[in-house]
C-alpha cells in the first residue's frame, strides 16, 4: 500500500522525497503542487480550531536560535539519541533499536553503560556487514550553525520544535492578551532534527513541519471550562502502564487515568480534528508516556497514535503538562522576569503543550482516503482538505464549449471555490486523474449547456452524476 501511494504521489505530484535528480538525501520530503494544497488545509483546520474556536493567538519566530536557548531549554544537554557505528563500514545505528531487535522489548530508556553492556553481552554486531559495533555515545539531534563572520560569529542552532520560540516573547503575549489566564499560542513552522537513521518516508524527517500550541495556565486551574462538549467522546486508551482501556473521556478522567482536564479536552479536541481532517478515527488511540519515556521538560505526557496499515503505529500529536519548566529555565539564565501577578497570587504560569506534527497527519490524510478496486483508483478526501473542490470540464475543444466552461471555472474561482480546469483527453480519463488527487466534484461542460446553463456534476465517491443549473452548482458543494 505505501509503495502504491508513494507511486501515485509523485506521478501526481503529492509529495516525493527531494533533491532527487541529485541522488536524494534521507529525511527531506518534498510537497508537490498538490501536496501543498492538502498541507495548507490541514494547517488552516488546525487554525480554525485553535485560533478561530478557542480565540488562540498565532505568532511566527525565526527557526535559527542563540545557543543559550537551547542551554536553558535542556536540549543542549538532553535532546540526544544513543549512537553506536559500525567499525568496518562506518553505518550508524541508534543503539537502542539494535537491542530491541535483539531482545523484543522497547529499550529507549536505557544508559549509554546499560546500552553498551547489552552489546556485548549479546554479541549485537553491524546488521549490514557483520562488524563490531563501536562504543554508544550521546548525539545530540539539533543542527549546529553560526550566525555571522569571523569573531562576530554566533552559535546557533535550527530549532528542533517551534516551542521554544514561542515561549521567549511570554511577556508580550501577556500584554497584548490584556493579562489574563488562560491563553494559547499557535506557531505553525519548519523544525529539523538530525535523526540517526530517517526511515518511513514523511513519519522521520530531518526538516519537518509542526504546528505546536502552548497553552499558558494558572497552574491552580488545570480545569477546562469546555470539557463537558467532548467528556462523552468514546475513545481508546493505553495507559503508562501498558494497559488497554475502553472509555470516554470523562471516564478516563473519573478513572484517574488522565488527571488533568485540560489534557483530556485537547486530547478530545485533536480526535475530532483528525477526524474532520479525514483520518480514519477507528485507527486512532490515546497513548500516555511511560515515566521513563517522558521527555526531560514534561511531568505528563500523551500521544494520539493512528495505526497505519502498511508503517505500524504513527504518533501525530503530543499533549504534555510541561509545568512552568520552560518559562523558569529561560527566566533564569536571561534573567527575564517571566511571572504574573493576578488575583493577589505571584507565579510562573504553566504550559499545556499540543504539539501537531505536520507531515504525518498529511501522510496518515493520504493514507485514510486511499481506495483501490479493479476499477479506479481515488482518494476520499473530505471537501475540507482535498486539493481541489471541484474541476471543470470542457465536453469537446471547440463550438463555444471551451469559452462556457472557462466561464464556469472562472465564476468558481471568483466565488473562492478552489477549482482546477483540464481540458485534456477523455471525459474517463479526466476523472481518473481527478480521481488520483481526490476532487470530490467534477463538472462537465457539453452542448446542452449552451441551450439551457446546465451542466453535469459527478460525485467523486459514489460516481453518480447529477444534472443542475449553473448557478446552483456552489450548493451541490
Ligand atoms: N514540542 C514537542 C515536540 O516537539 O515534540
Amino acid at each position: 500500500m505505501y509503495q502504491e501511494i508513494l507511486k501515485i504521489s509523485k506521478r501526481r505530484g503529492l509529495m516525493y522525497p527531494s533533491f532527487e535528480i541529485y541522488g536524494g538525501l534521507s529525511g527531506f520530503y518534498d510537497y508537490g503542487p498538490v501536496g501543498s494544497r492538502i498541507k495548507q488545509n490541514i494547517e488552516n483546520l488546525i487554525r480554525e480550531y485553535y485560533v478561530l474556536d478557542e480565540e488562540f493567538m498565532e505568532v511566527e519566530c525565526p527557526i535559527l536560535s542563540p545557543q543559550d536557548v537551547w542551554v536553558a531549554s535542556g536540549h543542549l544537554d538532553n535532546f540526544t539519541d544513543k549512537l553506536t557505528e559500525c567499525v568496518k563500514c562506518g553505518e550508524p545505528y541508534r543503539a537502542d533499536h539494535l537491542v530491541e531487535d535483539k531482545l523484543g522489548v522497547g529499550c529507549d530508556h536505557m544508559s549509554v553503560t546499560q546500552l553498551n553492556d547489552n552489546i556485548i553481552k549479546y554479541k549485537i554486531s553491524c546488521p549490514k556487514c557483520g562488524g563490531r559495533l563501536d562504543k554508544v555515545y550521546d548525539y545530540n539531534l539539533m543542527f549546529k550553525t553560526y550566525v555571522g563572520p569571523g569573531k562576530y560569529k554566533v552559535c546557533s542552532y535550527l530549532r528542533p520544535e517551534t516551542a521554544q520560540s514561542t515561549y521567549l516573547s511570554f511577556k508580550r503575549y501577556w500584554e497584548v492578551g490584556r493579562k489574563k489566564l488562560p491563553f494559547g499560542v499557535l506557531q505553525i513552522g519548519r523544525s529539523f532534527r538530525n535523526e540517526i537513521s530517517p526511515r518511513k518516508g514523511m513519519v522521520r524527517l530531518r526538516e519537518f513541519n509542526q504546528a505546536e500550541i502552548q497553552v499558558f495556565v494558572d497552574p491552580e486551574a488545570k480545569n477546562a471550562p469546555r470539557f463537558d462538549e467532548l467528556s462523552s467522546m468514546e475513545v481508546d486508551v493505553l495507559d503508562g502502564e501498558d494497559k488497554e482501556h475502553q472509555t470516554t473521556l470523562s471516564g478516563a478522567m473519573d478513572g484517574g487515568l488522565i488527571d488533568n482536564q485540560l489534557i483530556a479536552y485537547f486530547l478530545g479536541k485533536s480526535v475530532k480534528l483528525f477526524k474532520e481532517m479525514g483520518i480514519n478515527p477507528d485507527a486512532l488511540r490515546l497513548r500516555q508516556h511511560k515515566d521513563d519515556e517522558r521527555a526531560f521538560y514534561s511531568s505528563d505526557t500523551w500521544d494520539i497514535e493512528y495505526l497505519s496499515p502498511s508503517l505500524g503505529r504513527i504518533e501525530l500529536v503530543g499533549v504534555s503538562d510541561r509545568t512552568d519548566y520552560d518559562l523558569t529555565q529561560h527566566s533564569k539564565l536571561s534573567g527575564a522576569n517571566m511571572q504574573v501577578s493576578l488575583d493577589g497570587r505571584k507565579f510562573t504560569p504553566h504550559v499545556i503543550e499540543i504539539a501537531y506534527g505536520i507531515d504525518r497527519p498529511f501522510y496518515c490524510v493520504i493514507e485514510s482516503a486511499f481506495h483501490q478496486d479493479d476499477k479506479r483508483t481515488y482518494f476520499s478526501f473530505p471537501p475540507k482538505t482535498a486539493p481541489y473542490t471541484a474541476a471543470v470540464y470542457p465536453l469537446v475543444r471547440k463550438d463555444n464549449i471551451p469559452e462556457k466552461a472557462r466561464e464556469v471555472y472562472d465564476n468558481l474561482r471568483e466565488k473562492g471555490v478552489m477549482a482546477l480546469y483540464d481540458r485534456t483527453g477523455s471525459i474517463g480519463k479526466r476523472y481518473a486523474r481527478a480521481d488520483e488527487i481526490g476532487v470530490p466534484y467534477c463538472i462537465t461542460v457539453d452542448y446542452d449547456s449552451l441551450k439551457d446553463d446546465t451542466v453535469t456534476i459527478r460525485f467523486r465517491d459514489s460516481m453518480q452524476q447529477e444534472r443542475v443549473k449553473i448557478k446552483e452548482i456552489p450548493s451541490k458543494f
